[in-house]
């Protein structure tokens, strides 16, 4: 028996709800807002394809735009240390909200922060 992938353990529908929960705050999130488009519909629909193959689903993302690589996708973007903390504070309420299961919320949190580390490629200036 194949042990079940975190993608199958979270579920499509639970991950669609995950994501416009965290869109949802990045729209109104003082420090995400001014980055990110007005209209978050293809983002968060790029995210959904995403998170499902970052969690061991289907290939989602690849097969409509490639390589992810992620980190070069995002330098056109400023991120800086407190842009990544409210990322993933947007994130942490967004699993609250939805009440994601216990056993699956930590070990994402943790990849995730992990990921939104290594996106920072900028230093937050002094004003
Ligand atoms: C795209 C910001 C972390 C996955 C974007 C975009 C912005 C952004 C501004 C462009 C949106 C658009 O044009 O539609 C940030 C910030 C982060 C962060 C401030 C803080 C660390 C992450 C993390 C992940 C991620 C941790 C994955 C787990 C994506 C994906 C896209 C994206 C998949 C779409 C790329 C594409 O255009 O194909 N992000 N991001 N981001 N982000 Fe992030």
């Amino acid at each position: 028996e194949k042990m079940p992938t975190p993608y199958e353990m979270i579920g499509e529908h639970t991950l669609s709800k995950l994501v416009d929960a965290f869109y949802k705050r990045v729209a109104s999130h003082p420090d995400l807002a001014p980055i990110f488009p007005k209209d978050l519909t293809e983002t968060a629909r790029k995210q959904k394809q995403f998170l499902t193959q970052y969690l061991g689903g289907p290939s989602l993302y690849t097969k409509e735009h490639g390589h992810p690589m992620l980190r070069a996708r995002h330098l056109p973007f400023p991120i800086t240390e407190k842009r990544a903390n409210a990322w993933l504070s947007c994130m942490y309420d967004a699993m609250n909200e939805i009440e994601l299961d216990a056993s699956i919320r930590e070990g994402l949190f943790s990849r995730l922060a992990l990921t939104a580390k290594h996106m920072i490629n900028s230093v937050e200036n002094e004003n």
